[in-house]
């Protein structure tokens, strides 16, 4: 498990640098509002090799400082020391899919520029990499490049669980807390359909200003400190009911799709729950199967279209190798 006192060491170029996607269990969305949010790393990671070069580029584009804003953005919080760095990036977190690919790359590349400017400690490089990807996206919230920069089973905004750190935007900050990992098996399953996590962030923002939005924020923070509770108790039955309670909040908050419900009905019979998980429109779905059910879920998954993976926690954070 990544902790705060286990830093990135000072290293010079050539190094490569990796850090895990992430799977949300409850509470995304609120957790932009601030609610709380229950979520782990998976074993799918990003992976950067930096190399010493005159000007910067990322897989061979010398444009890419301008054009792509994540990596634009990591340049100008962490600039490298020298001429520039010649980055090259390769994931097995699929892309636009609620996985957490951009805070698994975002990750992966503040923890290799951090180390060749002196290395940094946990809390620092979990701050870099949640001001390079909200300023990349405008909006968000921190849990998804914490549980690339940890690893391990993460709640923010709760009092559940020991404090790892706190988090800022310059306006609002989020504790960040390791919480216990039942050593549950999960299925994550992407639906391949793309959307822009941005986009649906602002259309949940707006649900939320519509009358009944406080009372809705108020069901998304219940459900998700009961969920949390749950999962610290190991209690299977309740954890379940909870994500189906959190995936009638995300439908009503406007984010569920028809790929994704269909997914979810495939799950259903084999599973004690489920729910889409990050931003959704599109993107994926998350199932706790019944136990020895996993390959049964994947195979009624994969046969509704969807594309699942069988996923346990991953210990290990944003890391050099
Ligand atoms: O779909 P993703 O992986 O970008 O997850 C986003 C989770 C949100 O709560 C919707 C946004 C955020 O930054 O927390």
């Amino acid at each position: 498990m990544s902790d705060p006192g286990d830093s990135i060491p000072s290293a010079q170029l050539p190094i490569s640098a990796s850090a895990p996607g992430k799977c949300i269990v409850f509470g995304e969305h609120a957790v932009v509002h601030g609610g709380p949010e229950l979520l782990f790393a998976i074993d799918l990671r990003s992976q950067v090799i930096l190399q010493a070069a005159d000007g910067s580029s990322l897989n061979g584009d010398r444009t890419a400082s301008r054009t792509h804003p994540y990596f634009g953005r990591a340049l100008a919080e962490i600039p490298p020391p020298g001429g520039g760095v010649s980055v090259t990036s390769v994931s097995r977190v699929p892309r636009s899919s609620g996985l957490g690919s951009s805070a698994a790359f975002v990750a992966a590349l503040a923890a290799g520029l951090s180390a060749i400017r002196g290395g940094a400690d946990r809390p620092t490089l979990a701050q870099r990499a949640f001001s390079i990807e909200q300023g990349a996206q405008g909006v968000g919230s921190p849990g998804d490049t914490s549980a690339a920069v940890a690893g391990g089973f993460l709640a923010l905004n709760t009092a559940r669980g020991t404090p790892l750190w706190e988090v800022s935007d310059g306006s609002r900050s989020w504790s960040v807390r390791r919480v216990v990992d039942p050593h549950w098996t999960w299925i994550v399953a992407d639906s391949g359909i793309p959307r822009r996590t941005a986009d649906a962030v602002k259309a949940v923002a707006e649900r939320m200003q519509r009358p009944d939005g406080p009372a809705l924020l108020d069901r998304f923070r219940s459900v998700a400190e009961r969920g949390i509770d749950s999962v610290g108790r190991e209690d299977r039955g309740e954890t379940g009911r909870c994500l189906r309670e959190n995936q009638e909040l995300l439908r009503d908050a406007g984010v569920s799709h028809d790929r994704l419900e269909a997914l979810l009905d495939a799950a259903r019979p084999s599973s004690d729950g489920e729910k889409l998980t990050g931003a959704g429109r599109g993107g994926s779905i998350v199932a706790l199967p019944k136990p020895g059910r996993e390959l049964e879920t994947a195979r009624k998954i994969a046969r509704a279209g969807g594309v699942p993976f069988v996923v346990r926690p991953a210990d290990d954070g944003a890391r050099l190798l």
